[in-house]
């Protein structure tokens, strides 16, 4: 693969819903914990990190944000259903579009995931008719840990199954969040619908043991996705609206406890029911980023595994389709190039490197990531907090942390790098014990390693 040519596909123009995309690559959304505790609302070091990470036609996913008060079930993650909220949104959406970026707002609703001492939560209990978390398609729990309101990790409880009669007030709750993202500045809205969240557990016969019109058959399962879909669709019109789906096997990691006897068949229905609804985007998660692979950003074995979802998937949908999940900025490219995927979200590595999208263009080192800092929900009230989060230098900042003349960042800044002028620049960086080191592209995984493997 040569550099021209994957520059070419990254920087061809596309048309997503209502945006003049002018990249390939995407913010994927991610939880970051930095919310205000009691308000879950956003701060200037939001607008900060969001405006850091856009550029010109460059779409970026919101972290997940809570629907209702019956979700709040993560200290710090933050909410789109109250004025307050959509007031705090307001400085972030607007730092997004004064660089020509896009903001779509992610859609969320953990279900089981809550615990249920998350009633204690200031904004559940604010409520005139408590709609308390924990609930989900049916009475069975995660099997895994769970963390209650104030901090303590415990057995996972069992959930609440919805009634039927519910259903109508939660796809309202969707239709409220939808509007007031839209009044806080968002391009969009996409649903959460992946990740064993509420969705998918209504999605998983091993979650969802249903006799209504919600469960069984392939259709009833769907049915909640779709309804929530057509509602935001009613609301925003189709080309403001997307999804994000994790299709999984019975090999691959499974989402917050979530398991089918026959997944391909669920993700395959929904998907081609997607497809009929003409959305901005489908965003499908690679199924090789997995919370236990804790080791050394470096050598995640995420990177090596192949990407699966967009050769199953693929035919089945007619819209854009964007894949996250265990990308390199090499198998990323490649991936564009061999038409995988239309666009590709980028996670771990768009935390370290706000400048992502020139550092692959222009084949730059990147900074490798922390996970310590990837979350920050302990007290004190996370306000100021930059660690981690907006601390991550750009590469012509590393250029002058690292005792480069003005002359020099100019032109290293501005040109595709060779193999070997990177790799110069890394070892230049070696001496001088920067916070974040760098990395070259290349050892991260190109065409003939980890890309090979996509
Ligand atoms: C995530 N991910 C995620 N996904 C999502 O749909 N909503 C979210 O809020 C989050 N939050 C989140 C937080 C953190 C710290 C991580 C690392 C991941 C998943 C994310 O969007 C992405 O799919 C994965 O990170 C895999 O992509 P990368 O990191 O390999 O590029």
């Amino acid at each position: 693969m040569s550099s021209s040519s994957a520059s070419t596909m990254l920087t061809t123009p596309i048309k997503v819903g209502r945006m003049e995309l002018l990249h390939r690559i995407v913010l994927a959304p991610l939880t970051r914990s930095r919310s205000k505790l009691n308000t879950l609302t956003q701060t200037p070091i939001h607008a900060e990190y969001y405006r850091q990470r856009a550029s010109k036609g460059g779409l970026l996913i919101s972290e997940a944000t809570f629907i209702s008060p019956e979700t709040v079930g993560f200290q710090r993650s933050p909410g789109i259903f109250t004025a307050e909220q959509v007031e705090s949104w307001k400085q972030v959406t607007q730092a997004v579009h004064e660089k020509g970026g896009y903001i779509y707002c992610q859609l969320w609703h953990i279900g089981r995931v809550a615990h249920p001492s998350f009633a204690a939560h200031a904004l559940v209990k604010a409520q005139a008719v408590p709609t308390p978390p924990g609930v989900s398609a049916s009475d069975v729990p995660t099997g895994l840990p769970a963390v209650t309101y104030d901090g303590q990790t415990v057995d996972g409880a069992v959930p609440r199954a919805l009634e039927t009669k519910e259903i109508p007030r939660l796809i309202d709750d969707y239709r409220h969040a939808a509007r007031c993202a839209i009044e806080a500045g968002f391009d969009g809205v996409e649903l959460h619908g992946a990740h064993g969240y509420l969705i998918d557990q209504f999605l998983n016969d091993g979650v969802n043991k249903r006799t209504d019109q919600y469960g069984g058959s392939l259709e009833n399962r769907a049915r909640l996705l779709l309804e929530v879909i057509d509602a935001l669709i009613a609301e925003l019109g189709a080309d403001r609206v997307a999804c994000r789906l994790s299709p999984h096997n019975n090999d691959t990691y499974s989402y917050n406890g979530v398991k089918d006897s026959n997944p391909d068949a669920i993700y395959g229905y929904a998907i081609k029911e997607l497809s009929k609804r003409k959305l901005a985007y489908l965003l499908l998660t690679e199924p090789r980023w997995d919370p236990k692979f804790k080791g050394d950003a470096v050598t995640d074995p995420g990177h090596q595994l192949p990407s699966v979802n967009a050769d199953k998937f693929r035919s089945l949908y007619e819209g854009v389709l964007i894949g996250a999940g265990g990308y390199t900025p090499l198998s990323g490219l490649q991936a564009l190039e061999l038409g995988k995927y239309d666009l590709i979200g980028f996670g771990r590595w768009f935390i370290s490197n706000p400048d992502i999208v020139t550092r692959i263009q222009y084949r730059q080192p990147l900074n490798i990531y922390r996970r310590e800092t990837f979350y920050i929900w302990k007290s004190p009230e996370p306000e100021g907090i930059d660690e981690g989060y907006t601390d991550y230098p750009t590469f012509d900042q590393v250029l002058r942390q690292i005792g480069y003349s003005e002359e020099e960042v100019k032109d290293l800044s501005s040109r595709v790098l060779s193999d070997e002028e990177a790799e110069q620049i890394v070892a230049r960086s070696h001496d001088k014990g920067l916070k974040y080191p760098l990395i070259t592209q290349v050892r991260l995984g190109n065409s003939t390693s980890a890309g090979s493997r996509l």
